[in-house]
């Protein structure tokens, strides 16, 4: 897939005076009785770029995500830092403001698609609402836009498809409607949540061409979360790996699939060229789980710990605390 995406080479610089699109600023994410979940996370993305943020599976990559939505699952808070969307602050809006916000400047693909489509509603009905409602189009332009991005992300009949329900259309059609109405709001800033593991291997090709095109003609910045080296190959400028609720390493594209210096990070690395990726066989296992036999290799890393169950139990850098009532393994320890 390498071969058919360049990352980079293409994409706006982003190294002159850009505001960054997405600054997050030691995010910590708790529940009252689970603990902390999400510890002293830092990431920018700007304009045009690509973060891909990797790690075990729960690690707090989706929590993350929602996060940056403000759209935590109930129980969950953000118990300090920060999150600027280019010059504004998240955590100060209001739920009405953040209703204007979502889908039009920041949109998200959700890691569990199907249950994101009202199944009352046709697809076509549920991409030209984001139209209509943060780009004013009339009803007919909307209808229009509709055809074309359901075209766009490989969606065929798109006139006859836009007129299903999300129960006649199939799994991987039912991500790409989702895509298509992500995109649609012309977001500034796209969070893709495993946004093509249920997808065939050419759609997903389709599909990471679709968000480069995206990210290079219109400055897309996009947080792409993935267990998939590959994908972080074809499509990422700089790579963050999460490891129990904490960034443990965070660099280029380059560095991390080569040079990977976290043992975490190496071992993630590692397992992905057993399995022949990244840059491997397009038509490899796509669906693949990150953590393979990682923990066992982990146990002599610093920021290693054992996969959280509940909350990171004494976890040091929140500056609130929320009580963590013993459902932890071991903290992660500075
Ligand atoms: N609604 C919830 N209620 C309770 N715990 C939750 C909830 N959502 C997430 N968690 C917990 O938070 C932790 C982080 O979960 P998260 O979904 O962010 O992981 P992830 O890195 O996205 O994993 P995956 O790669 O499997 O998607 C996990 O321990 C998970 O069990
Ligand atoms: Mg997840």
């Amino acid at each position: 897939m390498d071969s058919l995406i360049h990352h980079g080479c293409t994409a706006p610089d982003t190294s002159g005076a850009t505001r960054p699109a997405l600054i997050v600023e030691r995010l910590c994410v708790g529940h009252p009785e689970l603990g902390t979940f999400i510890d002293d996370v830092s990431l920018e993305i700007a304009p045009g770029e690509v973060l891909a943020l990797v790690g075990e599976s729960g690690g707090g990559k989706s929590l993350t995500a929602l996060s940056l939505m403000r759209l935590l699952p109930r129980g969950f808070e953000v118990t300090s830092g920060a999150i600027r969307l280019g010059s504004d602050d998240l955590l100060a809006k209001t739920e009405r403001e953040l209703n204007a916000i979502r889908g039009r400047r920041i949109a998200m693909l959700f890691q569990h698609p199907q249950s994101m489509l009202d199944p009352t509603s046709t697809a076509g009905a549920q991409i030209a609402e984001p139209l209509r409602l943060h780009l004013g189009m009339s009803r007919r332009q909307a209808a229009r836009r509709v055809v074309e991005l359901l075209r766009e992300v490989g969606i065929s009949e798109p006139e006859y498809r836009a007129r299903n329900y999300p129960f006649q259309l199939s799994g991987g059609m039912a991500q790409r409607v989702l895509i298509a109405a992500a995109l649609g709001g012309n977001p500034d800033v796209l969070i893709a949540d495993e946004p093509t593991t249920a997808l065939d291997v050419t759609i997903q090709v389709q599909i990471l061409k679709l968000l480069h095109r995206e990210r290079r003609e219109r400055g897309l910045a996009v947080l792409l979360i993935t267990h998939d080296l590959a994908v972080v190959s074809a499509l990422a400028d700089r790579v963050a790996v999460m490891y129990a609720g904490r960034i443990v390493e965070q660099g280029s594209s380059a560095q991390i699939l080569q040079r990977p210096r976290h043992p975490y990070t190496q071992a993630l690395v590692e397992s992905s060229l057993l399995r022949g990726r990244p840059g491997g066989d397009a038509a490899g296992d796509y669906g693949g789980d990150s953590g393979g036999d990682s923990p066992s290799r982990l146990e002599s890393g610093r920021d290693a710990g054992p996969a959280i169950r509940g909350g990171l139990q004494g976890a040091g850098t929140c500056r609130k605390q929320v009580d963590a009532h013993g459902r932890g393994d071991r903290g992660v320890s500075d």
